[in-house]
């Protein structure tokens, strides 16, 4: 490698590395009161709050939606391609089970993502076994309950960072 350079760490902290979007289907937003028995008793602003502290604490920018409708989600998911989203941790919540559309979306973006469900949705009903993302995510995390958020997060972390995606600027390598 011709005039290698190797950036110190303090340098890639000054800076916002990636930005990150967290995607929540719907009825997520009752997190807290719905179906504790699955979800736990975390609300989703708590859920929020904490990826937020960790995104901030990992250099990241990160913005987050809830929504009971599929066209929401898939405009917001189609905004991806001109606002510089790096990653996505999409937890489709019942549309995981449903949504071809949403599945094209992901697709028509191609940005890289994490399936995340809090409850583990191959432990309950047989119609929850299957989705129509885990084949196209960079992986799937499932009944690891809120935590599994922030684990995605993590795992965000550490791809962004072995593909020397968008740090010192805009798609920059590592290396120079
Ligand atoms: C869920 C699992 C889905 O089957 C369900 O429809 C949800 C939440 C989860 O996080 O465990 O709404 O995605």
């Amino acid at each position: 490698m011709q005039n290698a350079r190797l950036y110190p760490i303090w340098i890639l902290r000054l800076r916002n590395m990636a930005t990150i979007l967290v995607l929540h289907g719907p009825n997520l937003n009752l997190l807290g009161s719905r179906e504790s028995l699955h979800y736990g008793f975390q609300t989703l602003s708590e859920i929020d709050a904490k990826l937020q502290a960790l995104a901030s604490e990992l250099g990241h920018t990160l913005s987050t939606l809830q929504s009971n409708h599929e066209g929401i989600l898939i405009d917001r998911l189609q905004l991806c391609l001109t606002d510089n989203t790096d990653f996505i941790l999409l937890n489709p919540a019942a549309y995981t089970h449903t949504s071809i559309a949403l599945r094209d979306a992901l697709l028509a973006i191609g940005k890289p993502f994490v399936e995340v469900h809090i409850s583990n949705i191959h432990k309950r009903e047989s119609f929850r076994a299957h989705s129509y993302f885990s084949d196209i995510a960079e992986g799937t995390i499932t009944g690891l309950g809120a935590e599994g958020y922030l684990l995605a997060l993590r795992y965000a972390h550490s791809y962004l960072l072995s593909n020397n995606h968008d740090i010192i600027g805009a798609n920059a390598p590592l290396w120079t």
